[in-house]
């Protein structure tokens, strides 16, 4: 079975050889070609489904679960392998190799979850530099554009320092993405729904703020529906300066979506409704959509994780028609992902 990653595969060699000296996968492992659309059919569920079968209890499921680290049967293992290929979710070349001295958490789910993992972990550097490359290619930015590393590390320091985060799905990796994406777009108004404790929004809105600041914004929005959270993302904006454009609001993102005047050029999607989960997120965006300006750009996050990818099949299938926007690019850095969407 083959590992997919596609968005640079000199660093997910360099990362894959990493593993491979420290036995973290098994010496055979390759690379596959891939596509960004195709990975999250490709690889996540393939690992994760995989392992939901035999190991863990699918999610919101009542069924018996079978210890994780319990020794599992060769035919069982075939037949699940086979239901898989039936469902689209594997690979028809997806094998389970016996030999493997590990057990099958190590042998399948290692391999793309903790790669995915390790590849944030040991190229985090190389990835935003990657993406950079990618967005020059494909026309989005000007081949000259570049983010500031060592203001972005600034900023990374002072939140480490003054932010109260209860609990994020933030990785490094992707910190730094967010900061890369709107250093490089530089957008004059922001909006962003779901935001929590601000721990997402500062990546967002950091180059227009504090020691992370490159440009001038004129406006950045947080909305959350939770009050307690929006009070504690304004103490945590509230320990660094430059912070004066940026305004929190608690309130459905839905109305606020409605009430609040475009145009926006940066909308940053987070929200995970009791309701539908993240399929709020087509409902947010259909509501902004008119108020997005022309070239403006789209960034929601989570959009690769397992669980959440039936919530976000029509988000998905709607930003990548070409008649909404000329480009969706999912980027794949990390276990949740990001796909970033120009109008
Ligand atoms: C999972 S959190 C985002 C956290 C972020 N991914 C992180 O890693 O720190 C989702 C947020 O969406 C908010 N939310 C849920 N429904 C919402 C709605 N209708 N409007 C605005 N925010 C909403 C929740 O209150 C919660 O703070």
């Amino acid at each position: 079975m083959a590992l997919v990653y596609h968005a640079d595969r000199r660093i997910a060699a360099m990362v894959l050889a990493k593993l491979k000296d420290d036995g973290g996968v098994a010496p055979a492992a390759q690379l596959a070609d891939g596509f960004y659309q195709r990975l999250r059919k490709e690889v996540l569920p393939r690992d994760l489904d995989f392992l939901h079968m035999f190991g863990r209890r699918p999610i919101g499921t009542k069924g018996p679960c079978v210890e994780n680290d319990m020794p599992l049967e060769h035919e069982l293992i075939e037949i699940a392998l086979q239901r898989l290929k039936r469902n689209g979710f594997v690979a028809e070349d997806a094998y389970f190799s016996a030999e493997a001295t590990h057990q099958l958490a190590q042998e399948v789910g290692y391999r793309d979850f903790h790669f995915l993992y390790y590849l944030g972990l040991y190229a985090e550097h190389e990835i935003g530099a990657g993406v950079l490359e990618l967005l020059k290619q494909k026309g989005i930015i000007a081949s000259s554009a570049a983010y500031s590393s060592e203001a972005f590390e600034r900023l990374r320091q002072e939140v480490k320092a003054h932010f109260e985060i209860p609990d994020t799905a933030m990785s490094p990796v992707m910190e730094r993405l967010l900061y890369l994406l709107s250093s490089v777009k530089q957008p004059r108004r922001t909006i962003g729904i779901g935001i929590f404790c601000g721990n997402t929004l500062v990546w967002n809105a950091g180059a227009s703020c504090n020691g992370g600041k490159v440009y001038e914004a004129e406006n950045v929005y947080g909305i959350d529906i939770d009050a307690q959270a929006i009070c504690l993302a304004k103490q945590n904006f509230g320990r660094l300066t430059d912070v004066d454009h940026v305004e929190f609001i608690a309130e459905d993102g839905r109305l606020a979506a409605d009430r609040l005047a475009g145009p926006f050029d940066y909308i940053y999607l987070d929200a995970d409704s009791e309701v539908n989960g993240k399929g709020i997120y087509l409902e947010l965006l259909q509501r902004l959509y008119p108020k997005l300006s022309p070239g403006g750009w789209v960034v929601a996050h989570d959009t690769t994780l397992p669980a959440f990818r039936h919530q976000l099949d029509d988000y998905l299938h709607f930003v990548r028609d070409r008649r909404n926007f000329t480009e969706s690019i999912c980027l794949d850095v990390d276990i949740f992902g990001l796909e970033l969407s120009i109008k």
